[in-house]
């Protein structure tokens, strides 16, 4: 790996690659944080949604790494939107894990309209209550999930400080080019979630042949993929092998013409969520 952190917008520096853990129940949830850090992650993802924070707490005290080696984020679940109840929300998460700051926290997703006529309101009251934990220093960075355009332009309107990350839903079939080139253009680092598309990506055709040229597996193929475009894959898993297996990418670099062959797959029976249309 050459350098193997991004600078983000405010300086602070945040790992190229990181260890996903939604779906991950606490006793495989330790085991499997160990064998992560052990292999070389540093940023893990969770989030007060995936009921697991205690468990990650666990597993980063039990860690022989120093505390600021590693990356921590969570997220401020839906339900929890709002200026008051973002605070409380983030000192539940902070006690959770144990843990006397956070690396990164992301509202999970935006209010939308279709579910709040004041979303914009919503989302702007979670955003000032962000703003002042990162100014007492309780997190080190903030941002956001699952914002478009459209959000981060409203967003703007009371910001007073601007979002630092877009952690985004983006695998093969689902690569939201606009949505990416928005981000990059305003400086705000991309994180791509369910980046093997929940395992769907791994069967595509375009997918599989690359791994035989590459003699790489599928998902290697695809984490780097994502890497060559300056997004930092999240990808999850408990099994020890595919750990250790989806964080090896960094002995090989895929051609421009392969990159593009990947961009142009449009299948994808993943989620491929539009943040204007959920209702949860
Ligand atoms: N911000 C958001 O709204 C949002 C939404 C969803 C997810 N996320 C974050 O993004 C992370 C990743 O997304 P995800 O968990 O939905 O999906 P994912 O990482 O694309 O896929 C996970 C699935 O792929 C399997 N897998 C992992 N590596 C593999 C490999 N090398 N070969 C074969 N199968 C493999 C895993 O199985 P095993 O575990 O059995 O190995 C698991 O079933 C989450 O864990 C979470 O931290 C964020």
């Amino acid at each position: 790996m050459n350098k193997c952190t991004f600078t983000l917008n405010n300086g602070y520096e945040i790992p190229k690659f990181g260890f996903g853990t939604y779906l991950a129940e606490d006793k495989t949830l330790i085991e499997s944080v160990k064998i992560a850090i052990n292999s070389g992650y540093r940023l893990i993802d969770t989030a007060a949604f995936y009921n697991n924070e205690s468990a990650l707490g666990f597993a980063i005290k039990d860690s022989e790494i120093n505390r600021n080696e590693l990356f921590i984020t969570s997220k401020v679940w839906n339900t929890d939107r709002g200026y008051k109840q973002t605070k409380l929300a983030f000192e539940k998460s902070l006690n959770n894990l144990k843990l006397d700051y956070l690396d990164l926290y992301l509202i999970h997703w935006p209010a939308n309209k279709k579910q709040f006529s004041n979303a914009k309101e919503i989302n702007a009251q979670t955003w000032k209550a962000m703003e002042e934990l990162y100014l007492e220093g309780k997190i080190k960075a903030i941002g956001l999930s699952n914002f478009l355009p459209h959000h981060i332009e409203e967003l703007k309107e009371t910001a007073q400080i601007m979002p630092m990350v877009n952690q985004i839903e983006f695998h093969p079939g689902f690569a939201q080019v606009e949505l990416v080139k928005y981000c990059q253009k305003n400086n705000i680092i991309v994180e791509a979630w369910s980046p093997l598309g929940r395992s769907d990506s791994l069967n595509n055709k375009a997918i599989k042949s690359l791994s035989r040229k590459y003699d790489k597996t599928p998902a290697q193929i695809i984490l780097r993929w994502i890497v060559q475009q300056n997004i930092i894959p999240l990808p999850k898993s408990t099994t020890p092998s595919r750990i250790i297996e989806n964080i090896n990418i960094f002995d090989f670099e895929l051609d421009n013409d392969d990159i593009e062959l990947i961009n142009n797959i449009k299948e994808s029976n993943a989620e491929c969520a539009n943040p204007d249309e959920v209702d949860f």
